[in-house]
């Protein structure tokens, strides 16, 4: 991740006095077919993120828009550094905006609180990010235990449930993090972000780190969650083969603002130099090519789930 100081520098009151009061939804193309029964589950308005201050400020975010509709995977891409983890963590209101909004199911973020988003919004971290002196049903059930409300044989019945539904043993819930592989990790993680049966699903670099087929395997599994539980999913990654196995519609984060949304086969062709790179290579052609014809192209999920 590059430092504040690698990212161009721009004053925060230079650029707070140059965001217009008014943000109108600025991409330039958006092939997301509306329909009477979206239902936006996250809503991104005018966002501005500035970190630092004085000369030492930089935006990451300018005047950002961006709206995730219930039961997509929504893919987000964009190069090292701009700002796809800090929006995923705005959604998880781990992070504030500077300017403008995050709203997720009708509320600001910010003003969720932990145990409202817990319940509201469940994230996977890049860095998988498991407590490492928790055995994992500990991890699992960290947000109940958390509550201190709830008997401690309820939250362990509940963590065992979880285990199950990523695919783990009753046995492995007395393993400790650093017993575990990069698979189980990435299980685990994704079990302790479902305790609280968030209807909304951060994916931060859900695959990276894993051969390809513990990689096959795990997007099967989130493909399976995604149907079973009626989750909206916001997926950031690198990976074209995750990206093509599961998003519904995908959006690029470029030039500090989302430059395009639309589903995976109408974006590898947008006119911008970020695209081209990461479309145009020879593993975008090959997972392209590797794509069903009948991959959706709008969100398939059904509205009433
Ligand atoms: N709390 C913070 N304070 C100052 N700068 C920050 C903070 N959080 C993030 N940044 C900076 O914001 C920029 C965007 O960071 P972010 O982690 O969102 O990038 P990213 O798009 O997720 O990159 P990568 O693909 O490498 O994970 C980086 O320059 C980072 O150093
Ligand atoms: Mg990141």
């Amino acid at each position: 991740m590059p430092s504040p100081s690698q990212t161009p520098s721009v004053p925060a009151a230079a650029a707070l006095s140059a965001a217009p009061a008014a943000s109108p939804v600025s991409s330039p193309v958006s092939s997301l077919v509306s329909s009477p029964l979206a239902e936006p589950v996250v809503e991104v308005r005018g966002l501005w993120t500035v970190f630092g201050t004085g000369a030492k400020a930089f935006a990451v975010h300018q005047d950002l828009d961006l709206t995730v509709q219930r039961g997509e995977i929504l893919a987000l891409v964009g190069g090292s550094g701009t700002g796809k983890t800090v929006l995923l963590r705005q959604m998880l209101g781990l992070a504030q905006p500077t300017r403008g909004s995050v709203t997720v199911l009708g509320r600001p973020a910010a003003e969720m609180g932990r145990e409202g988003a817990a319940s509201r919004v469940g994230m996977l971290f890049q860095q998988g990010a498991l407590f490492s002196a928790f055995d994992v049903l500990g991890n699992v059930g960290f947000a109940l235990q958390e509550l201190g409300t709830l008997p401690a044989a309820l939250v362990r019945d509940a963590a065992l449930v979880k285990l199950q539904m990523v695919g783990l043993q009753p046995a492995h819930a007395t393993r400790m993090p650093a017993d575990l592989s990069g698979g189980m990790v990435k299980r685990v993680a994704l079990a302790r972000a479902l305790v609280m049966d968030p209807p909304l699903l951060l994916l931060d670099e859900p695959t990276a780190g894993l051969d390809p087929n513990s990689s096959d395997e795990f997007c099967a599994l989130l493909r399976a969650l995604h149907q079973s539980l009626g989750l909206t999913v916001v997926m950031v990654t690198h990976d074209l083969d995750t990206l093509f196995a599961l998003s519904t519609r995908v959006a690029v984060l470029a030039d500090k603002k989302v430059i395009v949304t639309g589903a995976p086969r109408e974006v590898v062709h947008f006119a911008h130099p970020f695209v081209r790179e990461f479309f145009g290579g020879e593993r975008g052609r090959r997972a392209l090519l590797a794509l069903p014809e009948d991959a959706p192209a709008t969100p398939s999920f059904p509205q009433e789930a």
